[in-house]
């Protein structure tokens, strides 16, 4: 994969233009209901941690996260264009955001995804993960989720 601005497919820090179709991307991907604001103040907490995936001009997929502490990060948000998925996107925007962790001294990197998230849970598997606890009604509508972790 060619990984540069101006070339075919490339990974860039998410940019204020770009919240229009992150919010349409989460909404039409996530569980959760995502505004303009609460995705404008989850990229002003972490802004090195909101990744956006550039193909051809387009935006496929995104991921944002958080500082949980001083030593682990936390997946808030990753989501890949339904068009675009299983051509890697998801795996090199978690192999970004896994490599800026570990370059800012984090040792461990946590989610949440729901338990009826098969696809999600496999893909996480795959890059390490684990589940570690499910926590019972996480998400508005009251389905359970599992915590995954994985050292880096
Ligand atoms: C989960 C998600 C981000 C994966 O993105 P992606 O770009 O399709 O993932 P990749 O192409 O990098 O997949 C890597 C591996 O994960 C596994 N995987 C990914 N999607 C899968 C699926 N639908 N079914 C089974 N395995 C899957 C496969 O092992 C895959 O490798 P392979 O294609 O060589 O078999 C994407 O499906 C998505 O946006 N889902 C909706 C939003 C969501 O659930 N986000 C996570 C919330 S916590």
């Amino acid at each position: 994969m060619q990984t540069g601005r101006g070339d075919i497919a490339y990974v860039r820090k998410f940019e204020y233009n770009d919240l229009d179709r992150i919010v349409s991307l989460a909404n039409s991907t996530l569980a959760e209901y995502y505004s303009h604001e609460l995705i404008f103040d989850i990229s002003e907490q972490w802004r090195d941690g909101f990744m956006v995936y550039v193909f051809r001009d387009e935006i496929a997929g995104f991921i944002a996260g958080s500082r949980h502490s001083q030593t682990e990060a936390r997946v808030l948000l990753l989501a890949v264009d339904p068009d675009m998925r299983r051509i890697g996107i998801g795996t090199a925007l978690m192999n970004d955001f896994m490599k800026l962790c570990r370059d800012q001294g984090m040792m461990s990197i946590r989610l949440e995804v729901q338990t009826q998230n098969t696809d999600a849970i496999v893909f996480y598997r795959k890059l390490g993960f684990v589940i570690i606890s499910t926590m019972k009604k996480y998400y508005t509508d009251l389905s359970d989720a599992y915590a995954m972790w994985r050292l880096l």
